[in-house]
C-alpha cells in the first residue's frame, strides 16, 4: 500500500448487492491501470451479511475501517423476510445505513437522474412527454427530517391503544447547508432550483421556504422556485424536462427521487452521492451508493443491473478523491456501452438482442473504459 493510496470501504450488503458491487470494484480496477492510480479497496460486511458473519449489522471494526477511510462504496442493506428476527433498532436501514449517514453527518444526497436517449423505450411517460429529455439532479436532505427528528417513539395508552410519533424536524443552520449544494451544483447545471415543500401545511416547510430564500440571494445567477410537494410528483410526470436541480427536504426527497429513477427507465440506473464535511484536501468524505435497493426478487440470479454501482464509483471518485477525469470516464464508458447496445434485462426493449448478465454489463463497461 502506498502512502498516496486512496482508501476506499467497499461494503456490498445484501440481496444484489454483492453482485453489483463486484462489477463496481472491476470497473475501479480499470481506473487504476487506465489512469495510473493506486487505490485500496478494502472488502467488509453490512448488513445482514454483517449480521450473519459478525452478529452487527455495523460492527466496531467495520465503523473503524470507514474512519480510516477516504469513502465509501455501499451496495445495499435490508432484507424484509427477515425484518422479524432481530428489534427494529438493529435492522440493517437503521443500524447500518442511517447509522453511517448520522455518524459522519452525510447531509447532502446528490441523486443524478438522466435518461438515456438510447433508453426511452424504458420510461413509462409517453415519447412527446419527454421529448426534450429527463436530466434532473435531487439534491435532498439527509439528515434531518422525518428520518431522526425527535421525538421518535412508541408508547402505550391509557386506553390500550398504541401510539406512534416521527418528528419532521429543522433547523435554519440544516436547512442553509443543503440549499447551498444545491445553489452551488445548479451553477455547474442549468442554473435552475426548484425547492419543494408543503408550506401550504407544516411548520418545517415555512421555515425551509424562508431559508431558502435568503440563501438564493448569494446565487443570483441561479433561478428559484418553489413548489408544493404534491404539485411536483405530477407535474415530473408531465414535464420532468423543466427540472433541473430539485431541492427536498429527507422524506420529500426519497420519494420524488424514486419517481425520478422510473423516469430514467429502471431504479437500476440510478447512483447517488452522500457527502458530508471533512474529508482530504478540500474533498468531502462520503457515502456512494445506487438508490435501488437490495432487490430480493432477483438476488444471487446474476442478472441485476451494475450501472448504479458502477456510476456511484464514479461520483465516488469524483467527489471523494477528487479524480474528475476518471469519474468523466466511467460515466463516460457507460453511456457508450448503452450506445454500442448492451442491456440488462430491466432496461431492455423486445427487438434489443437477448440481456446481459450483471458481470456481462460490467465487463462491457471495463471494455469500454480500456478501449476508447
Ligand atoms: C434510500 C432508501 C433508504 C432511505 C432506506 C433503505 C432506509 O430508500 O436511500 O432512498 O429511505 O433513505
Ligand atoms: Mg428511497
Amino acid at each position: 500500500m502506498s502512502a498516496s493510496s486512496s482508501q476506499i470501504a467497499a461494503l456490498a450488503g445484501d440481496g444484489i448487492g454483492p453482485e453489483v458491487m463486484r462489477e463496481a470494484v472491476n470497473v475501479l480496477r480499470a481506473v487504476e491501470q487506465r489512469f495510473s492510480l493506486a487505490l485500496t479497496i478494502t472488502e467488509a460486511p453490512v448488513g445482514w451479511a454483517g449480521i450473519d458473519s459478525t452478529g452487527h449489522a455495523l460492527s466496531p471494526e467495520v465503523m473503524n475501517l470507514c474512519k480510516k477511510s477516504d469513502a465509501i462504496l455501499f451496495g445495499s442493506v435490508g432484507l424484509p423476510d427477515r425484518d422479524g428476527t432481530v428489534p427494529k433498532e438493529q435492522r440493517p436501514e437503521r443500524a447500518a445505513l442511517l447509522r453511517l449517514r448520522q455518524e459522519f453527518d452525510l447531509y447532502a444526497n446528490l441523486r443524478p437522474v438522466r435518461l438515456y436517449p438510447q433508453l426511452a423505450h424504458a420510461c413509462p411517460l409517453k415519447a412527446e412527454r419527454i421529448a426534450d429529455g429527463v436530466d434532473m439532479l435531487v439534491v435532498r436532505e439527509l439528515t434531518g427530517g422525518l428520518y431522526f427528528g425527535q421525538p421518535k417513539e412508541t408508547t402505550q395508552l391509557a386506553d390500550g391503544q398504541r401510539r406512534a410519533v416521527d418528528s419532521m424536524v429543522y433547523t435554519t443552520s440544516e436547512i442553509e447547508r443543503i440549499a447551498r449544494v444545491a445553489f452551488h451544483e445548479a451553477r455547474a447545471r442549468r442554473r435552475h432550483v426548484t425547492s419543494v415543500d408543503k408550506a401550504n401545511v407544516l411548520e418545517s416547510s415555512v421555515l425551509w421556504r424562508e431559508v431558502v430564500t435568503q440563501v438564493a440571494r448569494d446565487f443570483p445567477d441561479v433561478t428559484l422556485e418553489h413548489m408544493l410537494a404534491d404539485n411536483t410528483a405530477m407535474q415530473m410526470l408531465l414535464r420532468p424536462s423543466r427540472f433541473d436541480v430539485l431541492l427536498c427536504e429527507n422524506t420529500f426527497g426519497d420519494l420524488l427521487s424514486d419517481e425520478a429513477a422510473a423516469l430514467a427507465g429502471s431504479l437500476g440506473m440510478l447512483p447517488s452521492a452522500s457527502l458530508g464535511v471533512g474529508g482530504k484536501a478540500g474533498r468531502s468524505f462520503g457515502l456512494y451508493e445506487p438508490a435501488g435497493g437490495t432487490a430480493p426478487d432477483i438476488a444471487g440470479k446474476g442478472i441485476a443491473n451494475p450501472i448504479a454501482q458502477i456510476l456511484s464509483a464514479a461520483l465516488l471518485l469524483r467527489h471523494s478523491l477528487g479524480f474528475a477525469d476518471a469519474a468523466d470516464a466511467v460515466e463516460r464508458a457507460v453511456a457508450d456501452a448503452i450506445a454500442a447496445g448492451c442491456r440488462t434485462g430491466d432496461i431492455r426493449a423486445a427487438s434489443d438482442a437477448p440481456a446481459l448478465s450483471t458481470s456481462e454489463m460490467g465487463q462491457a463497461i471495463v471494455t469500454h473504459l480500456l478501449h476508447s
